[in-house]
């Protein structure tokens, strides 16, 4: 019997390569089962497998997936417990799928599933490391937004083409394609919060990424609501200004500022009660100092330092350190404007270099001091997942514990 052999070119590993689609999920269950199928349609001769990442969902979309699992060894489901985060559920998902091409996509049908081919036969054909699913360019479009929605999106997307130096249209897109090794390139540089993961990993990359796009019209959502809200547009604002200081301010900080402000307004009102309800000025200050600073605990425990929140009675001590940390701000505050005055005899300016350097001091040291015991626990959970910190589901998954 004749045979031969053939070998096939090694550098055309894309070609021959799996397709992983990673697909993010939060209170999904109605949408899941009929995206998957409808995907399968799609990717049809394809050597395809999904990865759906879902933060233990309290519509419990892990069940409908780990079902969907056992009956196609195609479909896997990482479920992680106590953490959620759009991003680094999808690089989590990313680092466990086996593809040489990985594809991110919504699953709420959003997102076009039927130019998944196009976008796999663009990136094999013109080895791009990126290809984009675009609404902004040729026939892309964002469907029926009303015209404030549509004005933020653009607004967002012209700042954030600042920050990446325009090489895509979309940068805000959820839905894009990716070689593997352009992932294990940038992985270590990545931030991995909130919601802009593209964006993220365009800017985060060391050398210009080749980006190459293919246009879709945003769909409606078909079933369950949106997640993103005033926290994820909060974060966005933060992972924009750690990039464009080129992670000279970090985004905590931003955040940090951003309670500050807020705690400010509740230092006036608590004032304008206290006076309202006859307390003498010193007094009434004195209070309204307390009621700021147990706020901007709070708030920063709640919103800045999520990841490392303080509970239990760990807040009591947390409380006492940050306000002896406020303190010392003031202390710094209140020493430099005095000496501001004198060099540059404006009090406005004097104020406002005070309160920076007492803000940064504040900063610093609570950072470092307050939040410390929750970033200790959280790095030992990190070396020895416990069940709570990660658990991974169904066929094949394994330990993202970072
Ligand atoms: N695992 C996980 N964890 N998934 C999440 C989380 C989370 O914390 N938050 C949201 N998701 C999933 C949702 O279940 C959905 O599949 C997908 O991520 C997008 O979430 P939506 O809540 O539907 O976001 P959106 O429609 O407002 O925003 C989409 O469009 C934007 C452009 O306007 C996203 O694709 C954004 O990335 C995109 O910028
Ligand atoms: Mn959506």
């Amino acid at each position: 019997m004749d045979q031969t052999v053939v070998t096939e070119p090694d550098s055309d590993r894309v070609s021959r390569g799996r397709l992983s689609l990673v697909v993010p999920t939060y209170n999904e269950r109605a949408n899941i089962a009929p995206l998957i199928a409808s995907v399968a349609r799609v990717l049809d001769g394809l050597d395809w497998e999904i990865v759906v990442v879902d933060d233990d969902s309290p519509d419990r979309t892990f069940e409908e997936v780990r079902r969907l699992a056992a009956a196609d060894r195609r479909i896997r489901c990482l479920r992680r417990v106590g953490r959620r985060g759009l991003s680094s559920a999808v690089i989590e998902g990313a680092l466990a799928a086996s593809g040489e091409v990985i594809a991110v996509m919504d699953a709420d049908f959003q997102h076009d599933e039927r130019i998944l081919g196009t976008m796999y036969r663009k990136l094999r054909d013109s080895r791009a490391d990126v290809v984009v699913a675009t609404r902004y360019d040729g026939e892309g479009g964002v469907g029926d937004w009303n015209a404030g929605r549509q004005a933020m999106s653009r607004l967002a997307t012209w700042v954030s083409r600042l920050v990446i130096g325009g090489r895509t249209s979309d940068p805000m897109s959820g839905f894009f394609m990716f070689r593997r090794d352009v992932l294990d390139e940038i992985v270590y540089d990545l931030s991995a919060q909130g919601y802009k993961i593209l964006l993220d990993m365009l800017a985060s990359a060391r050398r210009p990424l080749r980006v190459e796009e293919v246009p879709f019209v945003f769909r409606r959502r078909a079933e369950g609501e949106s997640k993103i809200s005033a926290m994820v547009i909060a974060e966005y604002a933060t992972l924009l200004v750690e990039k464009l200081s080129r992670g000279l301010v970090p985004g905590r900080f931003v955040l940090f500022c951003m309670v500050g402000s807020l705690g400010i307004l509740v230092h006036m009102l608590a004032l304008w009660a206290s006076r309202a309800a006859g307390v003498a000025f010193e007094e009434g200050q004195v209070m309204a100092t307390f009621i700021a600073m147990l706020f901007n605990f709070g708030l920063n425990n709640e919103v800045t330092y999520r990841r490392w929140r303080l509970s239990g009675s760990a807040i009591y001590g947390g409380v006492v350190a940050f306000c002896l940390v406020c303190s010392l701000g003031a202390l710094a505050n209140v020493s430099v404007a005095e000496l501001a005055l004198v060099q540059l005899g404006s009090w406005p300016l004097a104020g406002l270099s005070g309160a920076l350097i007492g803000g940064v001091i504040n900063f610093a040291i609570a950072d470092n001091v307050v939040w410390q015991v929750g970033r200790r626990r959280g790095r030992a959970r990190g070396q020895q997942p416990s069940a709570a910190a990660v658990a991974v589901d169904a066929a094949g998954g394994e330990s993202p514990a970072r």
